[in-house]
């Protein structure tokens, strides 16, 4: 009997749809090719189902997708909805919920000419960034009083468990162990800043010393800021915070071409993940076809990784990178002249060539 993987699947808002239907275009071909099915559940939650119904994210869906095999996410997001709320509701209540308390985003250049960065190449951009995924700013631990008034405060709690950070920072020891290429972990903080980053700092000397094939390295986040533009060849795996990780990896998007490449997996090791590209929704280019969705393909391939296809999910990743170093290929954005649906024909194309 051939493996068979339940999978949900939020398309969600603005260009989440196409995304999406590229990525399942290329998975269906990776699994027929490689013996397996994908059993795909599609699920409207989002921004429209919202304006629609009013319903945001109920708990069923939750205990519903719990007993999934992934969850795969295209974009959520829309002008029309009060900021961040189907966000929260959507992309953090399922971060929350389901505790995926790994949030792992590979940066790697597949061709020098995505580059922004003069003089540097494919050897120097290739690190993973490892954030935390649960705590932080992100746990909705804040509010506003007297909104409004002269007299308003505002206030939002950056909250850091020990059973977070430590787990956050084993997951990220353990995977620069198994990466094995510079054997290298940096911390990326703002400990001289923020006190309770004091947290992070000795739980990473505690758990390092488990680690001794590990060198561990530390940065303040502006500082990792910079480095990460002047000397990207530096990192190799890195863990940090929530919000720090959110922003740097945008950062590190753009080294490897840009929000049109860049794939990420929500992970609790041995439970059900999501898969996302780490782009929005980019309202204004919904329906369009011009969007590049190679970032949306990748998270499927690290989907497929995840749930133990492993030749599948490297197929993929080989299929990319032919497609990307093909002359005719100049950008990987909305600029780039390839329609949406085109680019997932040629991933297939190159994956029938392997
Ligand atoms: C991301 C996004 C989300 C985040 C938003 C949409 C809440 O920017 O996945 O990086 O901040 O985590
Ligand atoms: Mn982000």
């Amino acid at each position: 009997m051939s493996r068979s993987y339940k999978i949900a699947v939020f398309a969600g808002d603005g260009i989440g749809p196409e995304v999406t239907r590229e990525a399942f275009k290329v998975m269906d071909v990776a699994a027929q090719l490689g013996g397996f099915e994908l059993e795909r559940e599609d699920y409207p939650h989002g921004s429209v189902h919202y304006l629609e119904t009013g319903e945001l994210f109920p708990q069923q869906v939750i205990e519903e997708v719990r007993r999934k095999d992934a969850i795969f996410l295209g974009a959520i997001g829309d002008p029309r909805v009060e900021v961040g709320l189907v966000e929260r509701a959507v992309i953090s209540g399922l971060r929350f919920h389901l505790d995926l308390f790994v949030n792992l985003r590979p940066i790697r250049l597949f061709a020098d000419k995505f580059c922004p960065l003069k003089d540097k190449s494919i050897m120097d951009i290739d690190f993973v960034v490892v954030r935390e995924n649960t705590e932080d700013a992100y746990a909705g631990i804040g509010g506003i009083f007297k909104k409004g008034t002269a007299d308003e405060i505002a206030m939002q709690q950056m909250i850091y468990s020990r059973k977070g950070v430590e787990r956050i920072i084993r997951y990220a020891f353990e995977f620069a162990r198994k990466r094995d290429r510079k054997k290298k972990l940096m911390l990326i903080d703002k400990a001289n800043a923020i006190q309770a980053h004091d947290i992070w700092t000795r739980t990473f000397a505690e758990v390092g010393e488990e680690y001794p094939d590990i060198e561990p390295e530390h940065a303040y986040v502006d500082a990792a800021c910079m480095w990460m533009v002047k000397n990207p060849e530096a990192f190799d795996t890195v863990v940090t915070t929530n919000l720090f990780g959110d922003i740097i990896t945008d950062l590190a998007a753009v080294l490897q071409g840009g929000m049109g490449v860049a794939a990420s997996g929500n992970l609790h090791p041995g439970q059900v993940s999501m898969f996302e590209p780490i782009h929005g929704s980019a309202p204004k280019y919904k329906g369009k076809n011009v969007v590049c969705p190679i970032a949306a393909i990748a998270a499927g391939q690290m989907m497929l990784d995840y749930l133990g296809e492993v030749s599948a999910a490297s197929n993929i990743e080989c299929a990319i990178e032919k497609t990307l170093c093909s002359e005719d290929v100049t950008a990987v954005n909305a600029s780039s002249g390839i329609p949406t649906d085109e680019w997932g024909d040629r991933v297939v194309e190159q994956m029938r060539q392997l």
